[in-house]
């Protein structure tokens, strides 16, 4: 273990830590996380962990939920900036005026949002359990007096939508990362040069790449369905960071991403050197007004009552 990596086992027993990190987090971050997960796995272990400190490697709607569900646990983020664009892409005053235009709206937000934008909401969903959510929004209802919202990702909106024949009206916003860089040209090329490959996608991207694909799925299920699957090569359209945990733990299998331009600028602005900063010195902790916290709970709690997909 290097010097950087003592010092941190060393300050997580003094300050009873954990670190937690997204599967998109650079290599450096896997190797000293306690735990590396997708966005649900990540809540789901924040509420099982006893440790007063969480410090989240990963961006900052992760940490903020992870701090909504454990608030006598201190979270910190190793870069403040680290935000998501998507997540910025819908304000609460934008919510409210689109809930006012409906009779009766049923709000689905994407974890992928803020504190104040899962207050407005009914329920959450991560990219792993949106379709079991809205399907259980539909069970025992009569859709027809219900108008269901999906915020803010049209795309893994039109995708839950297509799976379960369940009519939404879908905000306008997206990843830049998936929408704007995994196109569908390059699966097609990439397809061409390993036709025996398995196509995975993660729903984030745009429809016409994910009609291309054998599988959609979010990064957590990828990473599981890859370690029980008999297939030796796999095309990956994702954020590339999965990259590093899917080779790591597939040492006998191929990974092929889709485009080396798809990453996610703000999950790697968390550096080792930044995780260390933040331990030493107990900073950038994450937290929301209690007001806004009381009603962003709910819709994250019903939305872990669901099961994952995978
Ligand atoms: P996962 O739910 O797969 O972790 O995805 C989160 C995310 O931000 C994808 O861009
Ligand atoms: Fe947000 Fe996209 Fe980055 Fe995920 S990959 S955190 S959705 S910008």
């Amino acid at each position: 273990m290097n010097e950087i990596g003592e010092k941190l086992n060393k300050l997580k027993k003094e300050k009873n830590a954990i670190i937690l990190a997204h599967i998109y987090q650079l290599p450096e971050i896997h190797d000293i996380a306690d735990f590396v997960g997708d966005s649900l796995e990540l809540s789901i272990k924040a509420t099982q962990t006893d440790t007063d400190v969480i410090v989240f490697c990963g961006v900052h709607f992760m940490a903020e939920t992870a701090s909504i569900l454990s608030p006598n646990k201190k979270v910190l983020i190793p870069d403040a900036q680290a935000g998501c664009p998507m997540a910025d892409m819908i304000t609460a005053e934008q919510l409210k005026n689109w809930k006012a235009e409906y009779k009766n709206p049923v709000v689905v937000a994407y974890v992928n949002t803020s504190a104040a934008i899962k207050a407005e909401s009914d329920i959450c969903c991560t990219s792993s359990n949106a379709v079991n959510v809205v399907k259980s929004i539909a069970s025992g209802k009569n859709l027809r007096n219900l108008d269901i919202l999906f915020v803010p990702d049209r795309n893994l909106g039109s995708y839950v939508q297509k799976t379960s024949g369940i009519k939404m009206n879908m905000w306008n916003g997206f990843c830049p990362t998936h929408n704007n860089f995994i196109l569908p040209e390059y699966v097609l090329k990439i397809k061409e040069e390993h036709p025996s490959a398995e196509v995975l996608v993660h729903p984030e991207c745009r429809p016409e790449v994910v009609s291309l694909a054998d599988h959609v799925m979010s990064t957590g299920v990828m990473c599981r369905y890859v370690q029980k699957n008999f297939v030796k090569d796999f095309i990956i359209g994702t954020e590339t960071g999965i990259l590093y945990k899917l080779s790591k733990d597939n040492s006998d299998k191929n990974f092929y991403p889709v485009t080396n331009l798809a990453q996610c600028p703000n999950m790697k602005k968390i550096t080792l050197t930044k995780v260390l900063d933040v331990l030493v010195n107990m900073k950038n902790i994450v937290s929301v007004p209690d007001d806004i916290r009381q009603k962003a709970y709910p819709p994250i709690y019903k939305m872990l009552q669901i099961a994952s997909q995978g």
